[in-house]
Order: structure tokens, then C-alpha cells, then sequence
């Protein structure tokens, strides 16, 4: 008995150094499984590093997928001393871009798009976070139950971070239990539909579900995004032009649509004021295109106390009605993009804060349903696709307005992580994950065919055939090195987004 327990005791240091020689074979591998890089602890340098502090040249120490220190070149003389560093020399360095608004179709009609493909696209396009829409899957997304098939749809096969909007529809606003098992279930707030969605188990909410909705969000201090549209008459059926004309669907959705929604939601906005029956909830408004009159009703609200904020999406900065040609559904939206005077005052609001940050709204389908061969306006799938290429389509078009990158990173980054609590992502700094894209705003690149595209169904992309500025190079997502000149790592490494 002794002797045994001595030969064991003996053998200790051995079986030790077994395990522990183990442990690092699987360190190692789950690294360069999920990361292009072999190491967990290195620098990113660059001459142009976005941070809260300003554009610095210099460097960011990533440990163990956080950000843990930065230094500015002419402080970093002998700090540098241990592990690697990548060098992104004169290209930029960024948070990560967060996308608030993305349709991945997941479960149920992957053949739209997909975990693996959109998040594939997301890291080429340098979004290191996205959070997908609880509609355009089967089921949508509007319970605990179907919350839970999204998580379970997303289990190894994400490539960035992923979180979850729930819906808010008529069959859950006035049941508190059932919404909040959503919200408990990790939603990471909701969304609603003024106007009908197009989705049958999606229905629209009156504005009594949007109020009761409200009060159970207040409780758990989530959001509450709103497609901000009221349809009055059937403007679709009553519409008797041209389909295949840009200006007769323009007819079908006038701003008057945004304009009423908007009135009528500005009516129980003021229950989120500091001191409101719904204090801590909070209204956001996506895709803002009316930058009238809706833009101004906002503007009212915003500055009186309401808790509101704003987006739009680069298709509505970049294009403008009358460049749309005749039959080209691939740039049918809702709400639709508006006149170049539109375009303007959007951008107009953009720069000066009323419009508070981007999403790209990616919203794909099958190719046969969106570029139907007649060409019709009225009866083709309503949705642009762009996951990949929104840095580049922002940056293209903002450019000749004085964009500058603070403005990016603040649009696409630090706004839409407040929006959606991960208030460890959204610049960077320290503490906060290493979501980071590196990216060259100078150079230029046709978006054709040839270009490496990793959304399903590039050919629907209203961007297809323009040439964009801005290149991605590398994109990290909590450190791992998930994107690099064309290549991805081999895991599906991402994060699921739960709301605690
Ligand atoms: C409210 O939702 C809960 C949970 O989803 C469900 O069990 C209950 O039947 C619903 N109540 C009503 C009145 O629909
Ligand atoms: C909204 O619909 C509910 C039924 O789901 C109804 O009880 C309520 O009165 C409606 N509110 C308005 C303002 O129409
Ligand atoms: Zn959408």
C-alpha cells in the first residue's frame, strides 16, 4: 500500500508534465484553429490608429483577446520588448464595425444567407460584430422557443460575434410573461414593424403593443428598434404606372409614410424620459431615409428628453432616385432611397449628430426573386444586400463630404455598441476585446464578379459593378486573427451575443 502510494507520488511530476504538455497541444490548436495568428499575445502597429483619444501613430498590445495596453510611437522606445508585431504601417487601424441591422435568414432560409456565409462576409468587410434581425427566418425569431433555435443556429458556425433582436408582435406586446422569457432568454432588445413586414409570422404593431412594449423594456433597460412606416392606403394596388419605373414605386412609399409613423410613435416616446413610466427603455429608429419633416419630428423629440436615437444605411447616402435605372430592382428598399436632396440633408444630419449611427440593413433573398426578368418594382423582393461592403461603400461616398475615420468609427462602432450594451466592444481601448479592422481608405477596387465576394448572392448587390474605395486587410475579433487578404481562419469562432 505504501509503496504504491510512494510510486504514484514519484510518478506525479511525470503525469504532470503528460497533462500539461496536452494542455498546450489544444491551446494551440483551438489558436490557429480560430485565429490566422499562432500567438495570443502580440502589437498591432500603424501610423493611423483610431482611438477615443484621437488618430495615433503607435501601437495596441492585444493579450489574451482584449486590448491591454497602447502606446504612441515616440512614447514606445524599448516598451516593445516581448511577443510579435503585425504591422499595418501607413493603413488604418479601427474598432471593428458593429452592425445593429442584419437579415442572416437563419434557420429556416439559409438559402437567403446564412450564419457561415454572412459572418464570412462580415469579416471580409471588417464588421467583427453584427446583430441579426428576428425576421426573414423560419421561424421568426418572437418567443424563448424560437430565440433558442436561433442560438442553437448559430452554435459553430459564426465567424464574428453574433447577438439577437426578438420581435415584438401583436401575439406577445400584451403578454408580459411571454415577453419577458424573451428578453430573459438573451434578446438583446426588440424590434417592431409599423407597417406589414412582408413576413407572415411577423405581423405589424399598433402603436398600444409598441407603449406595452416599452414598459417591459424599461424593465430590463433594452431597446426598442421600430421600422417607421404606417401604410395608409394600399398605395401598391391603387398605383396603376409603369413598375418597371424607379418613380412609381417612389409613389407607393412617400415620406408622408416615415412622416406618420413617426407622429404617431412620438406620442408615447416622452414615457422613456428620465422620470417616464418606461425610463430606460429606448426608441431607436432604423433606416431613417425621409430627412424632412421626419428627420425634424425627431430632432423635437431627441431634444425635449426623449430617449431616441437614429440610423440610416450607406444606400441611402450613396445612391439617389433618379440614378436608380429603369428595372434595376436590386436597389428596392423600404423606405425607399429618396431624391438627391435627400441624400444631402442625410448627410447633413449625419455629420452634425442627428442621425446618430449606420447599419447596412442587409437584407438578401434568392436572386429570382429580386431581379424578377420584368423588372418590377412593385413585385420584387424589398432589400439590399451589402453586408460585405458597407466600410467601403460609406467611405467611397463620405469622402467628398470631409468624412473623417473619428466619424466612421463613431457611426459604425462606438454608437451602434451602446445601442446594443456590449460595452466591451466599440472602440478601441483599453480593457475593451480586440474587435479591430485594419483597412486602406486609398485604395480603390472595382466590385465585380472577379472580387472575392463571400455573401451568397452577390450578384443581387446594388453595389455590384462600382468601383469603391477602402480595401480591408485584416480584421481581429476578440484577438483571433479572423480575416487576412482573402484568407479566414478555418473556425467558426464566433461568439453568441446573449443579453444578461
Ligand atoms: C402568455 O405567454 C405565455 C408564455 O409564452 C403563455 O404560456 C400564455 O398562454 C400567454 N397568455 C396569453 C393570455 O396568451
Ligand atoms: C392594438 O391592437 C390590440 C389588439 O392586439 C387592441 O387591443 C388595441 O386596442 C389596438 N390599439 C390601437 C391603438 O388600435
Ligand atoms: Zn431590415
Amino acid at each position: 500500500m505504501e509503496l504504491h502510494k510512494r510510486k504514484f507520488f514519484s510518478l506525479l511530476p511525470v503525469i504532470a508534465s503528460i497533462l500539461f504538455f496536452f494542455l498546450k497541444i489544444s491551446i494551440k490548436t483551438s489558436q490557429t484553429k480560430c485565429s490566422l495568428l499562432p500567438h495570443n499575445h502580440y502589437w498591432i502597429s500603424s501610423k493611423r490608429i483610431v482611438t477615443p483619444d484621437g488618430v495615433i501613430s503607435g501601437a495596441v498590445e492585444i493579450k489574451d483577446g482584449k486590448v491591454f495596453s497602447i502606446v504612441k510611437e515616440e512614447d514606445w522606445h524599448g516598451y516593445i520588448r516581448q511577443g510579435q508585431i503585425v504591422d499595418f504601417g501607413e493603413a488604418v487601424v479601427m474598432p471593428g464595425l458593429i452592425d445593429v441591422h442584419a437579415h442572416l435568414d437563419d434557420p429556416g432560409r439559409d438559402e437567403w444567407e446564412g450564419f457561415p456565409s454572412g459572418t464570412r462576409a462580415a469579416a471580409a468587410g471588417g464588421i467583427t460584430t453584427l446583430i441579426d434581425m428576428p425576421l426573414n427566418s423560419e421561424p421568426s425569431t418572437v418567443s424563448e422557443e424560437t430565440l433558442n433555435l436561433k442560438i442553437k443556429a448559430a452554435k459553430n458556425r459564426i465567424y464574428v460575434d453574433v447577438g439577437f433582436w426578438g420581435g415584438l408582435v401583436p401575439d406577445n406586446a400584451l403578454n408580459a410573461t411571454a415577453l419577458e422569457r424573451l428578453l430573459r432568454a438573451g434578446a438583446l432588445g426588440l424590434k417592431s414593424f409599423m407597417c406589414p413586414s412582408g413576413i407572415n409570422d411577423f405581423p405589424m404593431t399598433n402603436i398600444t403593443h409598441i407603449k406595452e412594449g416599452l414598459s417591459i423594456l424599461a424593465k430590463f433597460q433594452r431597446p426598442l428598434l421600430v421600422h417607421a412606416e404606417v401604410q395608409e392606403d394600399d398605395l401598391v394596388k391603387d398605383n396603376k404606372n409603369d413598375a418597371q419605373l424607379y418613380s412609381t414605386y417612389l409613389e407607393t412609399r412617400p415620406p408622408s409614410m416615415e412622416e406618420g409613423a413617426i407622429r404617431n410613435l412620438l406620442t408615447i416616446s416622452e414615457n422613456t424620459r428620465v422620470g417616464g413610466p418606461s425610463e430606460g427603455a429606448h426608441l431607436h429608429i432604423v433606416h431613417l431615409s425621409d430627412a424632412r419633416s421626419s428627420l425634424d419630428l425627431l430632432k423635437k423629440a431627441k431634444s425635449r428628453g426623449d430617449s431616441i436615437s437614429i440610423e440610416t444605411c450607406p444606400h441611402y447616402l450613396a445612391f439617389s432616385a433618379d440614378e436608380i435605372p429603369d428595372g434595376d430592382t436590386r436597389f428596392k428598399c423600404a423606405p425607399p432611397i429618396r431624391d438627391a436632396e435627400n441624400k444631402e440633408k442625410l448627410w447633413d444630419a449625419l455629420r452634425n449628430g442627428d442621425i446618430d449611427m449606420l447599419s447596412s440593413d442587409h437584407s438578401p433573398t434568392l436572386p429570382e426573386l429580386k431581379l424578377l426578368q420584368v423588372g418590377d418594382f412593385l413585385k420584387a423582393w424589398g432589400g439590399i444586400s451589402s453586408l460585405q461592403y458597407v466600410l467601403p461603400a460609406t467611405w467611397t461616398s463620405g469622402r467628398s463630404y470631409g468624412v473623417t475615420l473619428e466619424q466612421i468609427a463613431s457611426w459604425w462602432s462606438e454608437k451602434p455598441a451602446k445601442l446594443a450594451s456590449q460595452h466591451l466592444k466599440g472602440s478601441i481601448a483599453v480593457g475593451n476585446y480586440a474587435d479591430i479592422v485594419a483597412w486602406e481608405p486609398e485604395s480603390e477596387f472595382h466590385l465585380d464578379e472577379n472580387h472575392p465576394s463571400h455573401i451568397k448572392h452577390p450578384s443581387i448587390s446594388a453595389y455590384m459593378g462600382r468601383k469603391l474605395s477602402g480595401k480591408v486587410l485584416a480584421t481581429f475579433v476578440r484577438g483571433n486573427l479572423v480575416y487576412k487578404e482573402g484568407k479566414h481562419a478555418p473556425g467558426a469562432c464566433g461568439n453568441r451575443l446573449l443579453a444578461k
